[in-house]
């Protein structure tokens, strides 16, 4: 018999977390993003070196990233449609942290471990939002991986982006799933 957690306890967030794909104003204000900030800087990390760094945008600054995303779009020769589209991206939460992986000279810990700690950083935050009311969603898409994208934002040539972490206030009542639970042990099998 598995047992149930109890409600609003950590492992219910943990067993009971959603993504939220629809969210509007407010966003995390700047105490709230502190302690989401906090989260990311507690995932596992190999010899603590920090391996990651986070772009936020509110307010003029999703008009800015959105900026951004519309010239490397037009760089990188997108559709006319995608084109026309980018500037409006990031106005779909009222934060949006972009996480970037950069990764720190190391002769123990391989590149991989370092990217890995950085995208870890992404759900610990997505977490904390919802700890702290909000929704969020973490997304990817084809500007995660443009070099012209990562050169828009600053990134250098060993950096990567691991997730566009959209955040805000959830539109609609957290959908229950009935979604079937699969069999945890399916995924599992012992060596
Ligand atoms: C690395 C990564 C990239 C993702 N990119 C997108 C994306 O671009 N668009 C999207 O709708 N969902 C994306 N997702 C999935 C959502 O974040 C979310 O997990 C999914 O909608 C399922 O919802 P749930 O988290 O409530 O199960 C991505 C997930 C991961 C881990």
């Amino acid at each position: 018999m598995i047992p149930t957690p109890a409600p609003d306890s950590a492992l219910d967030l943990l067993l009971n977390r959603r993504s939220c794909h629809s969210v509007r104003a407010p966003g995390p204000d700047d105490a709230e993003l502190a302690l989401i900030l906090r989260a990311a800087l507690r995932v596992p990390d190999f010899q603590r070196l920090r391996p990651y760094r986070f772009l936020a945008a509110r307010d003029e600054g999703l008009d800015r990233l959105g900026q951004a995303m519309q010239r490397a779009a037009v760089a990188a020769g997108r559709s006319e449609a995608e084109i026309a589209r980018t500037p409006r991206m990031p106005h779909r939460a009222p934060l949006v942290i972009t996480v970037v992986a950069s990764p720190r000279p190391s002769k123990v810990v391989p590149l991989f471990d370092q990217q890995l700690c950085a995208a870890s950083t992404v759900l610990a935050m997505q977490l904390a939002a919802r700890a702290l009311g909000y929704g969020g969603l973490w997304r990817s898409g084809w500007l995660m991986y443009d070099r012209g994208f990562h050169r828009e934002l600053g990134l250098g040539e060993n950096e990567q982006i691991v997730g566009f972490l959209y955040l805000g206030t959830p539109q609609h009542a957290e959908e229950t799933t009935n979604e079937a639970v699969p069999d945890p042990y399916d995924f599992l099998r012992w060596i």
